[in-house]
């Protein structure tokens, strides 16, 4: 597969503020890519610079085999872009913001527009200043979706979202990736790029720290485990088995890691009698520190 953004050593500071260094990275076509990273990482730098917004410090990248700087106006006709934040128009209705871009655009199917809109609950009748952030968020993302743009380019594209939104809009991704569409979605949201990515690039203080398969990262992926039970167990037969670590018992209570399937836990716990199953997702960091030792210049 050929290669749609592709970057080389791709580096901006801010002044003296790092905002990304030295950055390969290349996204396949067709493919959803998760750029996964906390508050600060880069991700937004990273973003801004492929869409030549700003200017990389040094290093290149190209899109769709063009060069980000020298191609950028033939670039953007191909690409669809919800940025972190928007700055709209004030004083204008939801419907005419659209309308205004899809005429930038050359015409867009404004059926489709419409069932964004209905999909997404955006009310295109209502002036863009009454709007609640996460509804300037939607007509920003139907923005980016409405010209069906062969790669897009989303800057955590769920904040703001309630979770009903989050559901539709994990959809609209899946769609558009059927479509053979590329994605670029920066997230903070471990799960969430499991759920809608193929490939996950660990973006921390400016260095990527690793680019995985997300069906790799499921299975190595651990979680906090408790088991509440109706009676008093004994943490030896959980102990024993291999996906299980740290196990610690209060009374009823079962607490462990687990790293891989949850088959054998589940079936070790049915022997007893089960009144509650809470599972921790581990946040970010503990991601970091546990696979790459929060080691900076890992191998990406
Ligand atoms: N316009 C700017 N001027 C100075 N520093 C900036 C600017 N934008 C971002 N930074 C800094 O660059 C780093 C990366 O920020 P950013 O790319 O916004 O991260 P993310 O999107 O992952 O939260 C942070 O330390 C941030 O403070
Ligand atoms: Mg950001």
């Amino acid at each position: 597969m050929s290669a749609v953004i592709c970057t080389e050593g791709l580096t901006k500071y801010y002044g003296k503020t790092l905002g990304v260094a030295d950055l390969n990275l290349e996204v396949k076509k067709g493919e959803v890519f998760g750029y996964l990273g906390p508050n600060g990482a880069g991700k937004t730098t990273t973003i801004r610079t492929l869409l030549d917004f700003i200017h990389p410090t040094r290093g290149r990248a190209t899109i769709f085999g063009l060069d980000t700087h020298r191609d950028g106006v033939k670039i953007k006709k191909q690409v669809g872009y919800l940025p972190g934040e928007l700055e709209l128009y004030k004083n204008i209705k939801g419907g005419e913001f659209l309308r205004h871009f899809a005429y930038l655009r050359g015409g867009v199917d404004w059926k489709y527009v419409q069932e964004l809109a209905e999909r997404l609950d955006f009310d295109m009748s209502k002036p863009i200043r009454s709007l609640s952030s996460g509804n300037k968020h939607k007509a920003g993302l139907i923005q980016a979706l409405m010209h069906k743009p062969e790669l897009l380019i989303l800057d955590e594209p769920t904040v703001g979202l309630d979770p009903l939104m989050q559901q539709e809009f994990y959809r609209i991704a899946n769609e558009a990736k059927k479509q053979g569409q590329t994605l670029f979605i920066s997230s903070h949201i471990l799960p969430e790029v499991e759920r809608i990515c193929d490939r996950v690039g660990f973006i921390r203080r400016g260095k990527l720290i690793k680019v995985e398969e997300v069906l790799d990262l499921k299975e190595h992926a651990f979680r906090q485990i408790e088991i509440h039970f109706a009676n008093p167990v004994s943490k030896e037969e959980f102990e024993n088995l291999s996906v299980v670590k740290d196990v610690r018992v209060e009374d009823s209570v079962l607490r462990f890691t687990v790293a891989g399937p949850l088959d054998a836990v589940v079936k070790t716990a049915a022997k007893f009698e089960v009144i509650n199953i809470i599972s921790h997702e581990p946040n970010l960091e503990d991601i970091f520190l546990t696979y790459y030792g929060g080691d900076e210049n890992a191998a990406s």
